[in-house]
């Protein structure tokens, strides 16, 4: 057994240890939004917070995490109104989207720490691959994320989804059978 806080919520998890945190996330608790891109720590694509650090699940082993604080994209905002995710949405720096879970959490990591990053620090903060090709795009939303979370600016371009967080993963499957 393996304890942890994900998402605010206490979670205990029963399985090998040794299993990447990436599978817990998206396997054992349905979190499905932290995505499986190389599952060798090149893309980012699985990018969760860990204690306010921006790291690769995919890296992280269920028991390394032990005991300690989880945030993932569905728990960024609970209503899509992190300035990062408004920001994203406002700039259309979402193509696919595959890499954009990974990216936010890079980002709103980054913005903890500095919220007026210049484009060299973006670009060396934010090592994610997009295959899409959104690079321009997120420069400048990561910097109109950071004027919005220094409120020199506002953005209301995120629509409420109207779904809570902790249901978003069955309230809408990834895939559809019926
Ligand atoms: Fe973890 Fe690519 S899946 S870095
Ligand atoms: Fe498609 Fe980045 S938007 S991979």
């Amino acid at each position: 057994m393996t304890d942890l806080i994900v998402n605010d919520r206490p979670v205990r998890f029963d399985m090998d240890p040794q299993t990447p945190l990436l599978w817990a996330l998206r396997d054992a608790a349905n979190l499905t939004g932290t995505k499986y891109g190389c599952g060798v720590g090149d893309c980012g694509a699985c990018m969760v917070l860990v204690d306010g650090a921006a790291l690769r699940s995919c890296l992280v082993t269920v028991a390394e995490a032990e005991g300690r604080v989880v945030t993932t994209i569905e728990g960024l905002s609970r209503d899509r109104s992190h300035p990062v995710q408004q920001a994203l949405v406002a700039e259309q720096a979402i193509q696919c989207g595959f890499c954009t879970p990974g990216i936010a959490i890079a980002a709103a990591a980054l913005l903890a720490r500095n919220a007026n990053p210049t484009e060299d620090e973006i670009k060396q903060a934010i090592a994610n691959l997009c295959r899409c090709g959104v690079y321009p795009r997120l420069i400048r939303a990561i910097q109109r994320a950071g004027r919005v979370a220094r409120r020199a600016e506002r953005i209301s371009a995120a629509p409420a989804p109207g779904i809570d967080a902790e249901d978003a993963a069955a309230a809408v499957p990834a895939m559809r059978t019926d």
